[in-house]
């Protein structure tokens, strides 16, 4: 069978790349794909749905992986389902769990699945009046999609006002922070945990912990993650459990019964306070970097436990993951996250091998030079049968590639490190 996987960044490399090798696999196209992924397969672009709905339906296609949130957003899935194709990711409808944070909050708060304390509003007054009864510091949320930028911790009641208001008056978010969310600050450790669901049952990976500031010691400004690693010692038996039945399940459930069965990736974000995980979010899709350190932990199955997830049928579904804990190291460009930086070219130095290997994200491709283009442009990912071990594997393989300007940040899983 040939597959489509759709977007362009690392976390798409690493499924392709994770994928590459099945032998029922005849072929990748990747779309957009990234300077990489053409060598992992074929690089497709469209204008309109229409016109990779009518490719994938020639190409009599048998599965499409969308990676982003913003085509699911837009119901790619459902147009591609409508049309009889094998789609792994949820329908529109149901991706709202990630495009409106106004409406995961109610979900949640109808379903009683634990998370902050909040209002959603579109009126100032009302969003100052609740801030009045929170302590500092202040969650306030732009309820659309805003690259994971839309979140403001506030440290005074002056600072969570000054963001309500421009949210709201659309200065900050323009039409996302129109409606906005309220919330209590969860003070804890936080644990990315991943349910490949499909409408009714679900399987659970390792949970991840993502490092969302751009410098060590968790300083600097929030990205879009620096660095993951998987499994989380963080993560007891017991945490996963609760996050199982206080969450996960609730929210399957819950999404079937208002008619929206959800299907795809359910990513969690969770914060663990005093032993109990609450939600802050969900996704609905792989996080990036953290599927590049989960698609290498899948020994056997992969391909099974998506193509279940599309047709419905994960009850089935047979499946093996390494012990082995696995560890990724973003490499950005010299002005992430601030703004875009001027293209380099890229060296790599030494050959990949079984316990290490790049994931390529922000990068292009011009005669036979690969550059960095984008502000996260790369992945070195470690593996090892101790965290001590594949950090040094993802390191090592860091220092196997050069660009001008090119940052990272030493410390990804220190919190695995320091934990006895
Ligand atoms: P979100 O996009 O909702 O996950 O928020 C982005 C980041 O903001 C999270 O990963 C947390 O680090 C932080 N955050 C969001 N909500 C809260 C909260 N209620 N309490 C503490 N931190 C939060
Ligand atoms: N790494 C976090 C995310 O993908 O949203």
């Amino acid at each position: 069978m040939e597959i489509v996987i759709v977007g362009s960044g690392g976390r798409e490399y690493s499924i392709g790349l994770a994928l590459q090798n099945e032998c029922r696999i005849d072929g990748i196209y990747f779309y957009p794909g990234n300077g990489a992924t053409s060598k992992l397969g074929k690089n497709i672009d469209f204008k309109t749905q229409k016109e990779f709905v009518d490719f994938a339906l020639k190409e009599r296609i048998g599965l499409v992986i969308i990676g982003p949130e913003a085509p699911l957003v837009e119901g790619l899935a459902d147009v591609l389902r409508e049309n009889g194709i094998a789609t792994f990711g949820p329908s529109a409808k149901a991706a709202r769990l990630e495009g409106s944070k106004a409406y995961m909050k109610e979900f949640a708060k109808r379903y009683d699945i634990p998370t902050a304390s909040f209002i959603q509003t579109q009126d100032y007054e009302e969003a100052c009046a609740f801030i009045e009864t929170l302590n500092t510091p202040i969650v306030v949320k732009a309820d659309g999609l805003c690259a994971g930028k839309g979140v403001i911790i506030a440290q005074s009641y002056e600072e969570a006002k000054r963001a309500a208001k421009e949210m709201l008056s659309g200065k900050s978010f323009g039409e996302s922070g129109k409606t906005i969310v309220i919330e209590e600050f969860l003070d804890g450790f936080e644990l990315s945990v991943f349910a490949m669901c499909d409408g009714k049952d679900f399987i659970i990976l390792p949970a991840a912990q993502d490092h969302k500031r751009l410098l060590d010691n968790d300083k600097g400004p929030n990205t879009g993650g620096m660095g993951a690693y998987a499994p989380s010692p963080l993560a007891s038996e017991e945490i996963i459990a609760e996050v199982k039945q206080s969450i996960i399940i609730p929210t399957l459930d819950g999404m079937a019964k208002d008619g929206n069965p959800f299907s795809g990736t359910l990513f969690c974000g969770i914060m663990v306070v005093k032993n109990k995980p609450y939600l802050l979010e969900f996704n609905v899709r792989f996080g990036d970097p953290e599927c590049e350190v989960l698609m290498p932990l899948f020994k056997e199955g992969l391909l099974d436990c998506f193509l279940a997830c599309a047709n419905g049928d994960l009850k089935s579904v047979q499946y093996g993951l390494s012990d082995e804990i696995c560890v990724g190291v973003v490499v950005a460009s010299r002005d992430y996250p601030y703004k875009s930086s001027k293209k380099e070219k890229i060296q790599i130095l030494e050959a990949q091998n079984t316990q290490a290997h790049i994931s390529f994200a922000g990068v292009g491709k011009e005669n036979n030079d690969l550059l960095a283009t984008g502000g996260r442009v790369l992945v070195c990912v470690g593996k090892g049968s101790n965290v001590q071990e594949a950090v040094k594997n993802a390191y090592k393989c860091v220092e196997s590639v050069k660009f001008a300007g090119m940052q990272y940040r030493k410390d990804i899983a220190y919190q695995a490190l320091g934990y006895k």
